[in-house]
């Protein structure tokens, strides 16, 4: 059993392999957090909460004369609002009568073993038996408004996660003007917080503060989880590092705008909250309608952030992506877009595919520019015909396939361009604001993906193109914001639904995509890694990490995408150079390195490339397939860190048994008469002695111990180029 309520002392001790996490209901029926950690026994942690008199901290009617206990300084498990907690709510409510409070009181709970699903929106998943549910009703005397905990207990996994489901028992309709996924009040004492922000083609850079008073946000209103901030953050204790130390995770299952919010108040106690952000929501809950919120997976450790790392990789390998491709090792792929960009024929793209196969290369993506009249980014989305004047379809996948090779396609369904049949017939389906010209962006409008018959006509054009032929492959990208929202088929009093209602939209066209095309490998992209989220990842086991293709620029991405996500989900390809965004040359090894630590693939013109890079390209792709197992499913280590030391980065994947290591590592910038490089190894078996290949200047394979390449570390020869690599296999000999 991982959840036990202990009836006497009233709390409930939610219990994974090496974490606790305690939820209290006080005397005068507040539910209460009382503790998240470090495993600890059934005993009450109550002692932690903060019971005193407060100036300017009132108490609950309930309270009676007793002035320790207040809504303002007590460590809650969600938050009501307008009662008196003056720090960030968790809810925030528009009564019938204008009010603005919500008083959520202890009503109830029930512990079940599994794990439901949430109607219409992506969620972790119970893979049998692994986990374990609590639900805590909490519910406002007045409205009768009801707010369901849900906690789902992963005890291996070490991972609980968290949702809300409100429900409507009053008698008229309530507006939700927040409705966010967890609250967590910390244990008192100072907590970094690292975020993962960026900007289109350079996305999820780790950034560490200390958390200051007051209120600190992280958050997206840009329909879309965005390439700016990432929805997952960490806290950490001020001497977390890599290897040791306390950190919390939480990570938000949803691909649409979102908030984290944290704030450190007036007792220096540090709350924070995630969900779907206010700042764009309003939702009328009519009598007896339920809201579900999306999910959130919050871990912790006390092993530092590498295996806080680790815990996700393994928990969104095994609980969040689904389908054929989930273990299943990516075919090498090769893609259109930087080698052709618009400006294709049929028979450019058969050269393409033609010199692939020869390659090894396993898969051809066509990428945009397929459809409509689609000869550059200002006309054609949204008709989603072949344009036979570029490219007969059908004929190329044939092609493709004969040569041994899979084939693959690009769309971007939720876009509409103005210049399109699709805009001409139904002007009305894009986002606009009536009397308003809309704002575009790469010359698109935003389909009205709120309402589920748009969804569904797109659906059914992409459906016949996907049928059409054999395609097992699709790259759905998502090339701008929205702005100008405003949908036709809500009143004006639920106009602050249309945001959430889009994502669901989007969550309904990936659920019908991945029900009627189970053999398709669907790759998300949003303009490289736009909506790089848990949410899409249930039906998108790799996304497009960034527009962003150089190599070295890459090394940093795919370094803070590593906080979170594992290199399974990581769609990575090796491009040309000079680099399309950069303009840097770098070598084919660095760039074939980088690419191969995510999902491999090619992205450039193979017709032209010189006949010693084509022999890279063919050793590239065997070493990938080698060591595939590893980079899929080992434990990820960020041996170095990039941002620190800029001039080389490591990285390493180990097998769960510790008897196979792959060990990466890229020299960026060599320094003339450098300094030694040493690189601790981790998660080798200290006792155990291992044999390594690929060392260079070596003469012939030697035999290290692990406790010495981890505690001692391994040094790497000196350098005399930039992009130079090194690929260290690592074997237990007995
Ligand atoms: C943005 C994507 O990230 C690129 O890879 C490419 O697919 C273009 N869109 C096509 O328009």
């Amino acid at each position: 059993m991982s959840i036990i309520y202990k009836q006497e002392e009233k709390y409930f001790n939610l219990h994974t392999q090496n974490t606790t996490y305690q939820i209290g209901i006080n005397q005068y029926g507040y539910v209460l957090h009382n503790y998240y950690g470090r495993r600890i026994a059934d005993v009450s942690m109550n002692q932690l909460l903060n019971l005193y008199d407060r100036g300017f901290s009132g108490n609950p009617s309930q309270a009676g004369r007793d002035r320790t206990f207040s809504l303002d300084t007590a460590a809650l498990e969600y938050t009501g609002c307008g009662i008196g907690d003056y720090r960030i709510s968790s809810c925030g409510v528009l009564n019938e009568d204008g009010s603005m409070a919500a008083d959520l009181q202890y009503a109830g709970y029930n512990i079940y073993r599994g794990k439901q699903g949430i109607p219409g929106m992506p969620a972790a998943y119970d893979n049998g038996g692994e986990c374990e549910t609590l639900e805590i009703v909490l519910e406002d005397p007045c409205t009768k408004l009801r707010a369901v905990l849900i906690y789902n207990v992963f005890e291996k996994a070490d991972m609980i996660t968290r949702r809300v489901r409100f429900e409507n028992h009053g008698d008229g309709a309530v507006r939700l003007e927040r409705a966010l996924s967890v609250c967590l009040d910390m244990q008192p004492g100072s907590w970094d917080l690292i975020h993962f922000h960026g900007r289109h083609c350079m996305e999820r850079q780790p950034e560490r503060l200390r958390q200051p008073h007051g209120i600190t946000r992280i958050s997206s209103k840009r329909g879309s989880s965005s390439h700016q901030h990432n929805p997952f953050v960490i806290m950490a204790a001020p001497e977390t590092v890599e290897t040791n130390g306390d950190c919390y995770g939480m990570m938000l299952v949803y691909s649409g705008d979102y908030a984290a919010e944290i704030e450190m108040d007036q007792m220096n106690s540090t709350r924070i909250v995630m969900g779907i952000n206010p700042d764009t929501f309003s939702w009328k809950l009519e009598k007896e309608a339920v809201f579900d919120t999306p999910e959130v997976i919050m871990g912790f450790t006390h092993e530092g952030l590498g295996t806080l790392s680790q815990m996700y990789h393994r928990f969104i390998r095994n609980n969040i992506c689904r389908g054929k491709y989930k273990n299943a090792r990516r075919p090498v792929l090769v893609n259109n877009w930087e080698g052709t960009y618009f400006d294709f024929t049929h028979e450019k793209l058969e050269a393409i595919a033609g010199e692939a196969a020869k390659l090894g290369i396993e898969m051809f993506v066509l990428d945009d520019g397929w459809f409509g009249k689609r000869d550059d980014d200002c006309s054609g989305l949204g008709d989603w015909k072949v344009n036979e004047n570029k490219v007969h379809l059908a004929r190329l996948a044939q092609t493709v396939n004969e040569m041994g090779m899979k084939f693959g396609l690009w769309i971007e369904p939720e876009m509409v361009n103005e210049d399109s049949d699709l805009y001409r017939e139904h002007p009305g389906w894009a986002l606009k604001i009536p009397g308003r010209d809309p704002a575009r962006a790469r010359y698109q409008l935003v389909l009205d993906f709120s309402r589920v018959e748009i969804v569904d006509a797109v659906y059914e054009q992409i459906a016949s193109v996907l049928s059409s032929c054999n395609i097992e492959y699709v790259k759905w990208d998502m090339n701008r914001s929205l702005a100008d929202t405003w949908s036709a088929a809500l009143p004006a009093d639920r106009q602050g639904e249309i945001r959430h209602r889009f994502v669901l939209g989007v969550y309904h066209f990936a659920e019908r995509l991945v029900n009627d095309f189970p053999h398709v490998l669907l790759e998300g992209c949003s303009g490289g890694g736009g909506r790089f989220d848990a949410g899409m990842l249930y039906y998108a086991p790799q996304i497009w990490c960034s527009d962003d293709t150089d190599a070295e620029e890459r090394v940093l991405i795919q370094y803070g995408t590593s906080f979170g996500y594992p290199a399974s989900t990581v769609g990575s390809h090796v491009s040309a150079v000079p680099n399309h965004q950069t303009g840097r040359i770098s070598t084919m090894d660095l760039r074939g390195m980088v690419a191969m630590s995510g999902m491999l693939g090619y992205e450039l013109d193979l017709t032209t490339l010189k006949k010693s890079d084509k022999t890279k390209v063919r050793q590239q792709i065997k070493t990938y397939k080698k060591y595939a197992d590893l980079v899929m499913n080992g434990n990820y280590y960020r041996l170095t860190d990039p941002v620190k030391e800029p001039d080389y980065c490591a990285w390493s994947f180990v097998s769960e048994n510790r008897k196979k290591c792959l060990v990466n590592f890229v020299n960026l910038h060599t320094r003339a008469n450098g300094p030694l490089i040493n690189v601790r190894f981790r998660g080798l078996n200290p006792e155990a002695n291992y044999k390594i290949q690929g060392e260079k200047n070596q003469g012939g394979q030697k035999i290290y111990n692990g406790a010495a390449l981890m505690y001692g570390g391994y040094i790497f020869p000196v350098f005399t180029g930039d992009g130079e690599t090194v690929q260290l296999y690592l074997q237990e000999v007995r």
